[in-house]
């Protein structure tokens, strides 16, 4: 089959994206797969780029990048062929022929909050991952709240707060964040990686917490801090509401204090700042517990393919959801693939597994 690898793109995660799609483009199987890798550039221009895993990855702190190739721009066409065409300015389409499934590997708004699941739809091309509700239900931090907490699942209590709520003071926010005590996360409500999050411990730092997460999204989410240790669980399938399957979790240990939570940084730059361990050393019945909930997560948002559930349990061993992401990270070091890894299902047959499910 004919893969097209799409990642980049317009969000704050660009580099993230093509680190994912480096690990990819190294580990995908050759020979079964015929490999078209496609990048779309932060100002949403989709290109041919090089075949290169190196050329991709994030080395000592350099975030790769998606450059725009002005005579080269590629445009989906044709709804109903299954085929991507170049558009060249000044002359005809170039067919790039028949594509059986876009792999796209995008993360945060236009990629994996159910626009290009849209588009693709519209297409008639076959994609790896959730559709457009459930990439657009995981992309929006107050929706996936409402949408959990209505299928019954465990979320910590929180505020949205819409254009000038929080300045105005509409609705007594101001009280309603009060309530929520301290620490409080305050985040865009669609983005990734930590981008735009502050950690507040003082209330006096809040004005300037919302206008940090507001350059990022109009609307924001502040959470109230849940005591507890941070839990991953992968869960993989649920394609035509078959049920999907949870990973043995993992752990993310934040070891060095200086970054307080688990922030971008800590993420994808300061190796030594965090220790995500896997399998979590939590008792059976915890273990058992965030799997359940994982999977009910999953399936209250009509995942599929792919999903990492991030939960918190608390010192009395109650869940509690703290999101969905329906394109985690995925290099071979990301959790994703890590807790697969450790559940016996190796990335290159986690991804094979993936375009299989797409294909079917
Ligand atoms: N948003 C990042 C890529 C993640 O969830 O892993
Ligand atoms: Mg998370």
């Amino acid at each position: 089959p004919r893969v097209l690898v799409l990642f980049g793109g317009r969000s704050s995660e660009h580099a993230i994206s093509c680190a994912t799609a480096g690990a990819v483009l190294r580990a995908i199987d050759r020979e079964r797969y015929d490999v078209l890798p496609i990048g779309i550039t932060p100002r949403g221009r989709w290109v041919r780029v090089a075949d290169d895993p190196d050329r991709w990855a994030i080395v000592d702190g350099r975030l790769p990048e998606v450059e725009d190739v002005p005579e080269q721009v590629l445009l989906p066409q044709e709804v109903g062929t299954r085929e991507l065409q170049v558009i060249e300015p000044g002359s005809p389409a170039v067919d790039l022929g028949a594509v059986d499934v876009v792999l796209p590997l995008l993360h945060g708004p236009f990629g994996e909050d159910g626009t290009l699941q849209g588009m693709l739809e519209l297409a008639d091309v076959r994609y790896v991952g959730a559709g457009v509700l459930a990439s657009a239900v995981g992309m929006d931090k107050h929706f996936m709240k409402v949408v959990l907490a209505g299928a019954g699942l465990p979320v910590g209590p929180f505020v949205t707060l819409r254009g000038d709520d929080y300045e105005t003071d509409r609705d007594g926010v101001r009280a309603q964040i009060a309530a929520l005590g301290l620490p409080l996360f305050v985040k865009p409500a669609r983005a990734g990686s930590s981008i735009g999050i502050t950690r507040v411990v003082d209330p006096a730092d809040l004005p300037a917490a919302v206008a940090e997460a507001q350059r990022h999204d109009p609307k924001v989410v502040v959470e109230a801090g849940i005591v507890g240790r941070e839990i991953e669980c992968a869960v993989l399938g649920g394609r035509g509401g078959a049920r999907p399957r949870a990973s043995l979790p993992g752990e993310i240990v934040v070891t060095d204090a200086a970054h307080g939570f688990y922030d971008f940084e800590a993420k994808y730059l300061d190796e030594a700042a965090v220790q995500l361990s896997c399998p979590a050393d939590l008792p059976d019945d915890v273990t058992a517990r965030v799997r359940d909930v994982a999977v009910r997560t999953f399936e209250a948002v009509d995942g599929e393919g792919l999903g990492r559930v991030d939960v918190f349990v608390t010192p009395g061993g109650e869940v509690v959801v703290n999101e969905i992401n329906t394109m985690p990270g995925f290099t071979p070091f990301s959790m994703y693939p890590r807790m697969w890894q450790e559940s016996g299902l190796s990335y290159p047959d986690l991804l094979d597994e993936l375009l299989q499910l797409a294909l079917e």
